[in-house]
Formats: structure tokens, C-alpha cells, sequence
């Protein structure tokens, strides 16, 4: 079976583990400081911030931003539950607005509609790997005094205009689960340039104590630190993060030459500013011959792996609906979990496995 995600770990992340090991010193350490302070250099920004968790960046990075009980923040339906549970972890509403039928980023046409005088922040998601309309919500978010949350889990190294993910917003949220694009089995990074921002997310992981002042509480906070054993892992991903997102790149590059003459079968649509990292490779079937749910039936029977995100959105879950949310209230995010379909992209898929998915959607 050739699978949708496969994590490579090597005899580098070994090497690191066992140095942490042999060092005695498991949690928070020097492994989690070197990560931090090579994160901040990829993405180009003066903090980066390490937590256990994509979940958890998302939720520190709310607290940072101020967003509280009685606040609303817009973001999307179409994404992982983690993009929108932390909202409501925080007390505040989540608002949701439509995606685009291309790209399944937030549609900035739609969010002016949803501000009112208690939003606070948008989440915008770089979904699959491709950054989200930097230009267009940066806009908004002036003109009615809003702040940027990037969830960046997806996007590790992806770049809008030259920029990198984490940088695209006031505050960036990544995650080291372990399918993402760099890896630590589980983690997450916050990113920005805010140093109050930094400050508060520091504390925030550390049951509201500051780094300098140990024993003094600030504020509700978390354990959300992330350990050495995890960072040693992070850190040899790093070292292999350019070669591992130009592999993604290439293989989106072959799979879309090979599939975007199908009948039916719309390949990945690629803004023009940006480098999309393909997280996900994630085609739309539409008019095939095939439903989406045949299709990824006939690739499982012939040992390729495929999978949808995400099959029902966010407002249709009775988590969210709820709030009063109802099918036909999104229609762009319901039509894209009956079509889309996710095939294998990560750098362990050979050039002969990819030909091997182009002829089984072919034939
Ligand atoms: C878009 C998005 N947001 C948030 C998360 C949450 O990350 P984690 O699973 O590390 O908590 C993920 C990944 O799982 C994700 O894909």
C-alpha cells in the first residue's frame, strides 16, 4: 500500500534523542532553545515559541492576541476542528465564513459581512500548505482593527510573496504532528515579531510564570511546554526541511502533469504569489466517472492510499451546529467535503509509485 502519510525519521533525529537521553535532562532544555532559535530563522521572525502541540500554539496564541470571553473571531468551517476548538477554549465565538472553490482558503469577500463591534481576530488557515490571501485579509483586518492568527500547521516553509509561513500574520501557529511536513511526533510553534506577544505565550505554556521570575503567577496558563526528547526530533527535521518541501513540490508538480487532463478531476489550483508546500495533494472529483467515495474505494484496492479532508465541515458537526449553524449555510465548504480527495505527495512516494496513481486514476 503506498500511504497517504509516512513519517521519516533518520539516524540524525537518533543521534539527537539519544543526546538528550544520555544528557539526563527530558524536559524543556537546551534542545527546545536551539529549535526555537532556528524556527524564528526560517520563518523570518524574531520569536518562535515551542508547545506541545498545534492546539496548543493556536490557543496561546489567542490568549496572547487578548481574546477572551465575549469576543468573536471569524475563521473558516473547512479545516481541522483544532483551528476553531481553541477559540471556545478561550470563551470566545467562533464565526465562520466560507472558503474559496479553488484554493479552500478563506474567501475575503465573505468576511466583511460577519465583523461586528465584538470581533476581535481571524483565524485564516493555510490549508494543505498553500498560505492564505495575505494581501486581501491584512486589508480587512486594518480597516476594522482586527488581529491576524495564521494557523500555519499545515504550511511549514510555504512562502506568500517571498515571505514565509508565520510571518503572514500578527501571530503563526504550527504543528509537529506526526504527518505533518517537519515532524516531532507531537509539538507546535508559535511564531511572531511581537515581543509582548512572545512574552505572553511564554508564560501561557508555564502556568502563567515568566521565564525570568519562576514561582510568580501572571495569569491562568497551561502546561504547554514541549520537551527536549521532542525538539531533538524537530531539529533533525529542520535540517531536512528543503529538501523534504522541494521533494512535495516535485511530486505535486508530476502528479498534476499527469492528472490535469482528466475528465472530472480538478488538480490543485496554485496562487500565483505563493509557494504551496503540499501538505496534502488534494484534487476535486467532480464530473469523473467515479464518485469521489468509488474513486478512493478503486485506489484502495489497487494499494494506494487516499484520503478526504475533510468530510463534513466544522458547522455541520453537532459540536458547532448547535450554535444555530445549518446545512446550506456554507455551500462552498459542503460542496468541497463531497469532492475533494487527498492523494500521497510526502517524500517517501517514489517518481514509479506516482506514475502507478496517475495510471489508476487514468484508466
Ligand atoms: C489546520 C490545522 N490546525 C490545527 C492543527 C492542530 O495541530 P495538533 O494536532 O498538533 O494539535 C492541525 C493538525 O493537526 C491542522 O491541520
Amino acid at each position: 500500500m503506498i500511504p497517504i502519510a509516512k513519517p521519516i525519521i533518520g539516524e540524525r533525529e537518533k543521534q539527537l534523542v539519544n543526546e538528550v537521553l544520555d544528557s539526563g535532562m527530558l524536559a524543556q532544555g537546551p534542545k527546545v532553545k536551539e529549535l526555537e532559535e532556528k524556527f524564528a530563522k526560517l520563518c523570518g521572525v524574531k520569536h518562535a515559541i515551542a508547545v506541545n502541540s498545534g492546539t496548543a500554539a493556536i490557543h496561546a496564541a489567542l490568549y496572547a492576541i487578548g481574546v477572551g470571553p465575549g469576543d468573536e473571531v471569524i475563521t473558516v468551517p473547512f479545516t481541522f476542528v483544532a483551528t476553531v476548538n481553541p477559540i471556545l477554549m478561550q470563551g470566545a465565538k467562533p464565526v465562520f465564513v466560507d472558503i474559496k472553490p479553488d484554493t479552500y482558503n478563506i474567501d475575503p469577500e465573505k468576511i466583511k459581512e460577519k465583523i461586528t463591534d465584538k470581533t476581535k481576530a481571524i483565524i485564516a488557515v493555510d490549508l494543505y500548505g498553500q498560505p492564505f490571501e495575505v494581501k486581501a485579509i491584512r486589508k480587512i483586518a486594518d480597516e476594522n482593527g482586527l488581529k491576524v492568527i495564521e494557523d500555519a500547521c499545515q504550511a511549514v516553509n510555504a512562502e506568500y510573496s517571498g515571505k514565509k509561513a508565520g510571518s503572514l500574520g500578527d501571530i503563526g501557529c504550527f504543528s509537529l504532528y506526526a504527518t505533518k511536513n517537519m515532524i516531532s511526533g507531537e509539538g507546535g510553534i508559535v511564531t511572531t515579531n511581537n515581543d509582548e506577544y512572545a512574552e505572553l505565550v511564554r508564560r501561557f505554556r508555564h502556568h502563567g510564570q515568566s521565564e525570568q521570575t519562576r514561582y510568580e503567577y501572571h495569569d491562568l496558563g497551561y502546561n504547554y511546554r514541549m520537551t527536549d526528547l521532542h525538539a531533538a526530533i524537530a531539529l533533525g527535521q529542520l535540517e531536512k526541511i528543503e529538501e523534504y518541501t522541494n521533494t512535495r513540490i516535485e511530486n505535486a508538480k508530476m502528479l498534476t502533469d499527469g492528472l490535469k487532463e482528466v475528465k472530472g478531476i480538478a488538480v490543485p489550483v496554485v496562487n500565483i504569489n505563493v509557494k504551496h508546500v503540499f501538505h496534502q495533494y488534494t484534487i476535486r472529483v467532480d464530473g469523473y466517472k467515479l464518485t469521489r467515495d468509488e474513486l478512493k474505494e478503486e485506489l484502495h484496492q489497487k494499494g494506494i492510499g487516499s484520503a478526504v479532508f475533510y468530510p463534513k465541515p466544522l458547522h455541520l458537526h453537532p459540536h458547532f451546529s448547535r450554535m444555530g449553524y445549518k446545512e446550506g449555510d456554507f455551500p462552498v465548504s459542503e460542496n468541497a467535503s463531497k469532492k475533494v480527495l487527498s492523494l500521497p505527495v510526502h517524500p517517501s512516494v517514489t517518481k514509479e509509485e506516482i506514475k502507478k496513481i496517475i495510471d489508476a486514476i487514468k484508466c
